[in-house]
């Protein structure tokens, strides 16, 4: 589908909220729905900054109806503290302005209580410093690149971070599929695509492997064909290609294109049904690492699955797991704080410990990231299948 046709399906939809326009859904609040947020009265507002079009537009929708998934159930249980949640979601379009804007405005102007967002670790990069600044706890459901969280002690996550996801992926390349020389192809334009290409590297190298070829494109190119042509004679046996699933698909066709017959290894950045469309039958026999596995899911998980299922018609990827347990960690920690606070919330988010989510145990270490397991999944007939699990 055209990047237009989706953005008027999305606003056909009443997904869409947007960015520099300042629009925005309610969930059913309406503007008598104020004096929630930070108050310690009304509804609990989580602000969600997320790309709701553009490139990664699979990101941010995925993310939200798993987050407004979160809240129905919350709020059918009773909410917390007697209290309802209400998310408010704000489209980056992908763009790192943006997505600083959206952030100042759901605290200044929405006075969310807690931050949810942003996929990409580039966007939490710009958001991050924003609710650090104003303290307002912000949890990033799916920011690998390790700098995300480091800037400061008001922002989380709920996944696992790419040193970790880069190793696993290295000593897959090179003790499961007995892999000598690899080559890189990574997204310059891109934080978690530079950091991931990095902890890949390193990993390898380190495992006796050889990095055959180092090559580079930027967000939104559309010709790969230079740097694909500059992998086929460095002789590597496969290509790591930590970026997001649009151009790594189009890399896919590439590669068939020109009859480079190795497989493609990645990434979480993979995660969208988009990638299937874009790269076809080019991607059958590749691998990526993930969050979550629908295939190979714990009870809790499934019920996710069927959940979201029934309420969208269709499966959730990893994201929208990681989004429903962003909401979930937020609305446990307020819970356990007793108190919407900023500084009670954050402390009881810095103590989450073994809270039990739709990708796995949850506990925040010290550097407020918790340490999670990496699922391998292989590329079959346009398919993701479950391939392993490696636990950290
Ligand atoms: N981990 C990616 C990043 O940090 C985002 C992502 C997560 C994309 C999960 C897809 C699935 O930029």
């Amino acid at each position: 589908m055209h990047r237009r046709q989706l953005f008027s399906l999305a606003v056909a939809a009443g997904i869409v909220i947007s960015g520099s326009a300042c629009k925005k859904k309610d969930e059913g609040g309406g503007s008598d729905a104020k004096g929630g947020g930070k108050a310690d009265k009304g509804e609990i507002i989580i602000g969600h900054y997320a790309s709701m079009t553009g490139n990664t537009a699979h990101f941010g929708q995925d993310t939200d109806k798993a987050a407004r998934l979160a809240v129905e159930q919350l709020n059918a249980a009773g909410g917390v503290l007697g209290r309802k949640f209400k998310i408010v979601t704000f489209d980056t379009r992908g763009d790192g302005a943006e997505a600083a804007n959206a952030v100042t405005r759901l605290i200044d102007v929405e006075n969310s209580t807690a931050i949810l967002g942003e996929v990409a670790s580039s966007l939490s990069l710009q958001g991050a410093p924003i609710a650090q600044r104003r303290k307002v706890p912000m949890v990033s459901p799916s920011s690998t690149n390790p700098k995300v969280t480091q800037v400061g002690d008001y922002i989380f996550r709920v996944c696992y971070i790419d040193p970790f996801q880069g190793k696993v992926m290295a000593l897959f390349a090179r003790r499961t599929l007995k892999l000598d020389k690899v080559a890189i192809l990574k997204d310059v334009k891109n934080d978690y695509s530079i950091g991931l290409a990095d902890a890949f590297q390193k990993a390898f190298v380190a495992a006796g492997g050889t990095i055959a070829a180092e090559q580079s494109y930027s967000a939104g190119d559309t010709d790969f064909s230079a740097q694909v042509t500059a992998i086929k004679s460095s002789g590597a046996q496969a290509i790591w290609v930590p970026g997001y699933y649009a151009e790594v698909g189009a890399i896919a066709r590439t590669a068939a294109r020109l009859g480079v017959k190795v497989p493609l290894l990645g990434g979480d950045g993979w995660d969208a049904p988009e990638l299937f469309t874009i790269g076809g039958d080019a991607l059958n026999g590749s691998y990526f690492s993930n969050h979550f596995a629908p295939d190979q899911a714990s009870p809790l998980a499934q019920k996710f699955v069927a959940d979201f299922k029934a309420k969208y018609g269709q499966e959730p990827t990893g994201l929208g797991a990681l989004g429903y347990d962003g909401v979930m960690v937020i609305a446990d920690a307020i819970r356990r704080a007793g108190s919407t606070a900023p500084a009670a919330l954050r402390d009881a988010l810095a103590t989450t410990k073994a809270y039990e989510a739709v990708t796995g145990k949850i506990t925040m270490d010290k550097d407020r990231n918790p340490e999670k397991s990496v699922v391998v999944l292989k590329i079959d007939g346009g398919k993701a299948k479950y391939e392993s699990l490696v636990n950290p």
